[in-house]
């Protein structure tokens, strides 16, 4: 297998503690950001900013803020999930429900859920992590003729993925966090960081080093299943 797809392969979202202790060198930061550099943009706009969070003060204050569950997320979330290894394999999209609280995977409870869960801290999902990065966009820019600015959408997108597969290729795990872009909690990030108003988070990623096991059940669609040949719905070589 080439060195390209064992990485591509292999890198996996790591959604377990990470080592408090261990940080991100600023050298493999670097690289990670090099890599971001180097991520095609629709008209190499370089449509985003990187915010490195690695002051532990900024991180514990980052980490008071409140989020909220929403029934929207619950139920949108709720689509995409199996509830076993052998429908999650026959699907081939999607998680399993095992991953998150019972009452999350419920319909009958969701709206109650929404309602009577507190807002908690956002430390809950950092889980010891050392090292965030915020990517973020100006909203008042757009992609040339890209409605709705699909394109430059796509160019973040872009960035996040040499950012993870550089990552990979350092043996540094990532985890993006995009409840971090929920409106609450982006007020309070950009008030607190100094972010510009018309500066928008599109993700954040947190990185360190797993402090447990980050393998998981991950399925994938074959390459049959989403490749037409020639028309769409013609399959085959
Ligand atoms: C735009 C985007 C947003 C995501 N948001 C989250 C998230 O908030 N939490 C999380 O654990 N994973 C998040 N993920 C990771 C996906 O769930 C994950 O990539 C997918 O399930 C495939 O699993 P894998 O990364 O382990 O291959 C996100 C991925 C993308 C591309």
């Amino acid at each position: 297998m080439s060195e390209i797809l064992k990485i591509i392969q292999e890198r996996q979202s790591a959604r377990v503690p990470f080592d408090p202790n261990r940080p991100v060198s600023k050298e493999n930061l670097k690289q990670i950001l090099e890599a971001a550099r180097w991520a095609p943009t629709a008209h190499n706009m370089q449509n985003f900013d990187v915010i490195v969070i690695d002051d532990q003060a900024v991180l514990e204050k980052i980490g008071n803020i409140k989020s909220r569950i929403s029934e929207e997320f619950l139920r949108e979330n709720y689509e995409q999930l199996s509830f076993s290894k052998e429908e999650l394999l026959k699907k081939k999209t999607g998680i399993l429900g095992t991953m998150f609280p019972p009452a999350w995977v419920d319909p009958a409870k969701m709206a109650q859920v929404a309602r009577e869960t507190l807002p908690g801290p956002i430390s809950q999902s950092m889980r010891g992590s050392s090292t965030l990065l915020i990517v973020t966009y100006d909203s008042r820019k757009r992609a040339p003729a890209s409605r709705g600015d699909v394109l430059g959408f796509m160019s973040l997108g872009c960035v996040m993925e040499n950012m993870w597969l550089m990552a990979q290729a350092l043996g540094v795990s990532l985890q993006i966090l995009s409840s971090f872009a929920a409106p609450q909690v982006e007020a309070g990030i950009k008030q607190l960081l100094g972010v510009p108003e018309h500066v928008k988070i599109a993700y954040t990623c947190r990185l360190g080093y797993p402090a447990a096991p980050t393998k998981y059940f991950r399925v994938r669609r074959d390459i049959e299943d989403f490749t037409h040949w020639n028309k769409f719905g013609k399959k085959g070589l």
